[in-house]
């Protein structure tokens, strides 16, 4: 059966700010394939990221896509439509990484209850966790009635969880985490563990923009905005975990705590522009290390044992989503103008913190 109703969001590879609609036509499955209807996806800065080192890490390979533009991976949940896989179930509802797209072929390799396995060849080489649709019958995590907070919070969630364990783990004893980008919905999830793990203080540096939206949030012990690094308490070991990866903050926190900055956490990328204006020559403290929240799992699978892990997880992230809702405006918009304007203003940092965007690009009657 033809869809001749395929729509993709592309965005152009070497200049992230031009973008355009394809209009496509989901290919008819072969032997082997499903096709899945995308219905909603969540976006944030972290898809942007996801442009920003997409030739790096891979992330402009997830689906295929015109030479020189690409699908930016997005976290939604989507209906399988048409199957020709015998283990797969027309009906069958999936949590995991779309295009922004109506419209994604897989062709499943293994298939369990716990998770479908994209094994297209364009996909290999890419961690398994990102090939994985999750049926939601199988989902420990799912409750139907909190997919957007799930769309739009899960992954950021499970990096910021395993970041604070990774801190406690290592021991370097600091008595607080200073968090760049507090606003951001992985800072906020990684304020959140440190302020309610105990273990030290949480502290959020945000932008003067931001600063007010952040005080009001209660998962930081303190809050500063960028130009007030030099405040900051610097008697004490602290630990920097950097959301927004922007070189002059990060310099002014080296600068500022010194020999007392006992690890220097690099997690994210959210000030993305800047990124590229500076470099890291002669920075003072330890060099900052890349957080690779995959190495944690396996260290914590192999020590607790893969469901003490998702138990732990699992628990941490109800008490997240419960908090969430005390600050999380949920945005669901569709269509291909809402797309567009949505991708243009979290490219320019123009969204509101506390606003979590779900969108579609079906349009009710299209
Ligand atoms: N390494 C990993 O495994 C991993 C996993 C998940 C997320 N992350 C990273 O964590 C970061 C946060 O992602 P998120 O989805 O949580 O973000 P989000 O909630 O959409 O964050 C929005 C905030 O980011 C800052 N920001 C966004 N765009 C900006 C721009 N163009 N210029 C300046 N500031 C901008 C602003 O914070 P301030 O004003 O407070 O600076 C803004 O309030 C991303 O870089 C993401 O890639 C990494």
């Amino acid at each position: 059966m033809a869809h001749p109703d395929g729509l993709d969001f592309l965005v152009n590879r070497s200049d992230w700010k031009q973008h355009r609609f394809d209009e496509a036509e989901a290919p008819e499955i072969r032997e082997g394939q499903v096709l899945f209807r995308v219905d909603r996806f969540a976006f944030t800065a972290n898809n942007i990221t996801y442009a920003v080192v997409g030739d790096m890490i891979g992330y402009w390979r997830f689906f295929p896509a015109p030479a020189g533009w690409g699908r930016l991976p997005v976290m939604g949940y989507a209906d399988v439509v048409e199957s020709r896989h015998a283990d797969v179930a027309v009906g069958t509802r999936c949590f995991g990484f779309y295009p922004m797209s109506r419209y994604l072929v897989i062709r499943p390799g293994s298939v369990e209850e716990s998770g479908i396995v994209d094994a297209a060849a364009h996909r290999e080489g890419i961690a398994p966790t990102y090939n994985t649709y999750s049926p939601t019958e199988g989902d420990a995590l799912h409750q139907p009635e909190h997919e957007d907070a799930l769309m739009l919070m899960r992954g950021l969630f499970m990096t910021s969880f395993l970041a604070d364990d990774f801190i406690g783990d290592r021991g370097f004893g600091e008595q607080a985490v200073v968090i760049s980008s507090a606003s951001s919905k992985t800072s906020i999830a990684l304020g959140h563990c440190v302020s309610t793990g105990g273990r030290a203080r949480a502290v959020g540096l945000t932008s003067a923009r931001n600063e007010g939206f952040v005080r009001s949030l209660g998962c930081y012990d303190e809050v500063r905005t960028y130009d007030e690094v030099g405040d900051l308490d610097a008697s004490g070991p602290v630990v920097f975990a950097d959301m927004a990866g922007n070189p002059a903050v990060r310099r002014a926190v080296h600068e500022h705590f010194g020999s007392q900055l006992k690890h220097s956490c690099s997690i994210g990328g959210t000030h993305w522009e800047a990124t590229q204006s500076g470099d890291d020559e002669g920075l003072p403290g330890p060099n900052p290390e890349f957080f690779f929240a995959p190495a944690q799992i396996q260290k914590r699978s192999a020590e607790w044992g893969p469901k003490e892990l998702q138990r732990r997880i699992a628990d941490a992230w109800s008490g997240f989503r419960s908090f969430s809702e005390s600050w999380l405006e949920v945005r669901r918009e569709a269509g291909r103008a809402a797309v567009a304007r949505v991708y243009d203003d979290t490219l320019a940092g123009r969204t509101e913190p506390r606003h979590g965007h779900v969108l579609s690009l079906w349009e009710p009657g299209a």
